[in-house]
């Protein structure tokens, strides 16, 4: 069953919390002159119209990406993330929103590589566009957990994994568990950076916990609600738990946190948690 589609939902303030620290941990491996490796594996389509009739009929990325246009951003990694998005909307007017595996293709370097996975017949063809003549670019129409057998590890030894599933069925949270730690023992030095919901309190702890039981060190929590939490009638808020993050990522989404928080909603509120230390 795949009814999700990215393209109702681009730009909103779930998609600007996982694209800044997307591109928080995709700055912090360009430091280092070797290569590295991009993993995305819930890709959808990479580049979104916000005039389109699928964001238009949510209007859900005016909650979003909407709320920061005309901010002048202190927070260094904010301040790149606007900058992109100026670059694919060169005219000033806000039409192009990037996906994740589209912001990997503006950032990394032409030797770092970019291997991703969608499932959806519709959005794998446009996601392939995206990367057409790219080098060092594999991009499969496949099972993310099935990619990560096929895939991981990649050729550099260093690199980032992107997972970012729908969360449609409730059997996606086990093979979310079953995934990582499969991921894990194939590429454990890579950064790992998960989106989840936040629909109702205890069922996002109850995963997170078990997420901590996978024995799996250095777990770093970045969450951002725009609503106080609720019985479970909507995503109220959205986090990125991140294992092996950059020592520096901590430090920089509290201030980048402290900046957007307010600018996306007046109730907001956000928590920056090591779950699981070194
Ligand atoms: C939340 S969207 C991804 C958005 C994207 N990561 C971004 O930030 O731009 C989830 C995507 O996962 C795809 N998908 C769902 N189940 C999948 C699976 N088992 N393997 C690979 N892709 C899957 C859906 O078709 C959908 O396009």
């Amino acid at each position: 069953m795949l009814s999700y589609r990215h393209s109702f939902h681009a730009g909103n303030f779930a998609d600007v919390l996982k694209h800044l620290v997307e591109v928080a941990i995709l700055e912090y491996l360009k430091k280092k002159p070797k290569p590295f490796c991009y993993h995305d594996s819930h890709a959808a389509v990479g580049l979104y119209r916000l005039d389109s009739e699928t964001a238009q009929k949510t209007g859900e990325y005016e909650g979003g990406i909407g709320k920061l246009l005309g901010h002048q951003p202190q927070s260094p990694v904010l301040q790149r993330y606007l900058q992109l998005i100026a670059q694919l909307n060169p005219d000033g007017v806000l039409t192009y929103y990037p996906g994740s595996p589209v912001i990997a293709r503006e950032l990394l370097r032409s030797d770092d590589s970019i291997q991703a996975t969608e499932l959806h017949p519709a959005d794998f063809p446009l996601l392939q566009q995206q990367f057409a003549g790219r080098r060092h670019t594999r991009i499969e129409k496949m099972d993310a957990y099935a990619g990560f057998k096929a895939m991981l590890p990649p050729l550099h030894k260093r690199g980032l994994v992107l997972i970012d599933p729908p969360y449609e069925l409730k059997t996606e949270y086990q093979d979310l568990l079953k995934g990582v730690q499969s991921a894990y023992q194939r590429f454990p030095q890579a950064t790992y950076a998960i989106w989840y919901p936040v629909i109702e309190r205890a069922s996002i702890e109850a995963v997170l916990d078990a997420l901590v039981a996978t024995g799996i060190r250095n777990q770093l929590r970045i969450e951002l609600c725009v609503a106080p939490d609720s019985d479970g009638f909507g995503m109220t808020g959205s986090g990125m738990l991140v294992i092996n993050p950059p020592y520096t990522l901590a430090d920089e989404m509290q201030q980048l946190l402290a900046e957007i928080t307010p600018l996306l909603s007046a109730t907001g509120f956000y928590q920056i948690e090591q779950r699981v230390p070194e």
